[in-house]
């Protein structure tokens, strides 16, 4: 089983998600937030299913610093029937072409973070929060509307020794906006929909406070295709590396963003 948004079909494909992309509707509906502090306790039952059904790896992505709880063809669930699975569809178990992107460059460029406040939105599996917290960012924030991504996030920071940072599960689109000095988001314009809410979001949040706005993308058709685009100017691009390569067909690189609305 492999996740993928909006790429061609993968060989192995979870029945769930190619039902979502044909018939076009939304990734996560029905979704209900919770906010978790830091350090939040990680429910011991998802936690053991999390641990055996997860591969630690700091391998095959542009940040061999980074470890992570993800979904490898070690994993039973990569070649089992998606609706085993017990939760959600397990987004954060993929490290996507866009937040690796975004986590080389913050490593890279750790002044792009140092002593500021960040937000991590649609943070997944957490990799770019926690590059931000290895650049030294004074405060972060992971959000994620799936529980278990806020868990997998919890367990991704004890992996990197790191005191996890507070993750909201929240979708937070709707919601007032907060100052944050920059946001970052990784992989998130898989979606029209979604693309516009975050097209908006970005924008008041840019004009309210200046904030300043990093977008991770590996060349997405609802990324490329979106108005957003010429507000935005290309900083870097990453060639991918082969694993990475091989789990999302067709792309080869992955490029980082910066908003100008
Ligand atoms: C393709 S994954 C990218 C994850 C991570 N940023 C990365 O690059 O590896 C998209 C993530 O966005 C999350 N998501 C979708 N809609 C969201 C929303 N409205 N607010 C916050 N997260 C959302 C999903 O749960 C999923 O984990």
């Amino acid at each position: 089983m492999a996740l993928r948004c909006g790429c061609k079909a993968p060989r192995r494909q979870w029945h769930v998600l190619k039902a979502w992309r044909s018939a076009g509707f939304s990734l996560f509906p029905g979704h209900r937030g919770l906010w978790r502090g830091a350090g939040s306790p990680v429910d011991p039952e998802v936690k053991v299913f999390l641990e055996e059904n997860t591969e630690v790896t700091s391998t095959g992505s542009l940040t061999p610093e980074i470890q992570l709880r993800l979904l490898t063809p070690k994993c039973k669930f990569w070649w089992e029937r998606a609706d085993l699975w017990p939760y959600s569809d397990p987004y954060w178990a993929i490290y996507w072409p866009g937040g690796q992107a975004l986590s080389r460059y913050l490593l890279d460029n750790p002044e792009t973070v140092r002593g500021k406040s960040v937000l991590d939105l649609g943070c997944g599996c957490g990799a770019t929060a926690i590059a931000a917290k290895m650049s030294g960012a004074s405060r972060i924030v992971a959000n994620d509307i799936d529980p278990i991504a806020g868990m997998a996030v919890s367990l991704n920071c004890e992996l990197n020794w790191l005191n996890p940072f507070p993750i909201l599960t929240e979708d937070i689109l709707d919601m007032e906006q907060e100052k944050w000095d920059l946001v970052v988001l990784g992989d998130m314009f898989y979606d029209d929909d979604l693309a516009d809410r975050l097209h908006q979001w970005l924008r008041s949040c840019s004009r309210a406070y200046g904030t300043r706005v990093l977008i991770g993308d590996p060349g997405r058709p609802q990324f490329k295709g979106h108005c957003i685009q010429q507000q935005l100017s290309k900083i870097v691009e990453f060639s991918l590396p082969k694993p990475t390569c091989q789990e999302n067909n067709g792309l080869t690189t992955s490029a980082v963003w910066e908003f100008w609305p």
